[in-house]
């Protein structure tokens, strides 16, 4: 399957077209941004580690019957996926309050929440991504029917139980996580984007050290070994 056009570079990703129509290349990006890419950077390597990390994550929630964009990984930093129209709702699940919860609301770093949270932001990179109550994604039409909303809520709950036992069988303690969803043509709303260190926290469960994107958001240096670790936790015996 060969690239055709580009048809949209984000942050982390460009997404082409291919000779089909309902189909799509994504590559991913080396670069790193945070704050609304105010903050930018580049770790050679990071567009693989996240095409690695999210296909070995995309199968096992495909395996346990979460439906993907995915297809086929065609190489070490290219996808095909299916073509879906973006709900422009970015879906946060959180295990442990850090980040903008804890600044917002001051619920203190590192408390384990009474139950999962979840969460929806507008995908809008003008407005700064503001956190959106259901109303508002209706008012905006975000969905047409806000039975929609309840199954994007209730997609974010299976991901995070499937991905919390996966990890804490390997020592990782998955804090949050972001999720994006998007349409196909026959109406099905599929899991799409990536799961990666770039759009989730990982905290050993041992040292408390993370191991995500924070380590560029906060300057902790080690990016790179930081995302190496959690491919390494996720293939465990194999690589
Ligand atoms: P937050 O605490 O900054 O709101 O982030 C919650 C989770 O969402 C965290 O795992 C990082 C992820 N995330 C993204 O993937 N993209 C974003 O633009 C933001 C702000 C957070
Ligand atoms: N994804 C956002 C950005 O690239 C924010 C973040 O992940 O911190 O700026």
């Amino acid at each position: 399957m060969e690239k055709k056009e580009l048809l949209y570079e984000g942050k982390a990703k460009r997404l082409y077209a291919t000779e089909n129509t309902d189909q799509l290349i994504a590559e991913f990006k080396d670069d790193l941004t945070a704050f609304n890419a105010e903050k930018k950077g580049s770790e050679q390597g990071k567009g693989a580690l996240n095409c690695k990390i999210s296909t070995e994550l995309y199968a096992l929630l495909s395996a346990n019957g979460v439906k993907t964009h995915l297809i086929e990984t065609l190489d070490e930093n290219h996808q095909l996926v299916k073509s879906v129209e973006i709900i422009p709702i970015e879906v946060v699940v959180r295990n442990t309050a850090t980040g903008s919860l804890s600044k917002r609301l001051g619920i203190e770093d590192g408390k384990v929440l009474p139950f999962t949270l979840v969460e929806f932001y507008l995908k809008d990179d003008d407005l700064n991504d503001p956190i959106i109550t259901d109303d508002h994604c209706m008012l905006l039409e975000l969905v047409d029917d806000r039975a929609k909303l309840d199954i994007l809520k209730q997609k974010g709950l299976q991901i995070n139980r499937l991905l919390k036992d996966f990890f804490a069988e390997r020592r990782l303690n998955l804090v949050d996580f972001k999720v994006e969803f998007g349409i196909d043509k026959e109406g099905e709303i599929l899991l799409s984007d990536e799961i990666s260190p770039d759009s989730c926290r990982f905290w050993d469960m041992d040292s408390g050290e993370k191991l995500d994107k924070d380590r560029f958001r906060e300057n902790l240096g080690n990016v790179k070994v930081a995302y190496e670790e959690v491919l390494k936790r996720i293939l465990g015996d194999v690589l």
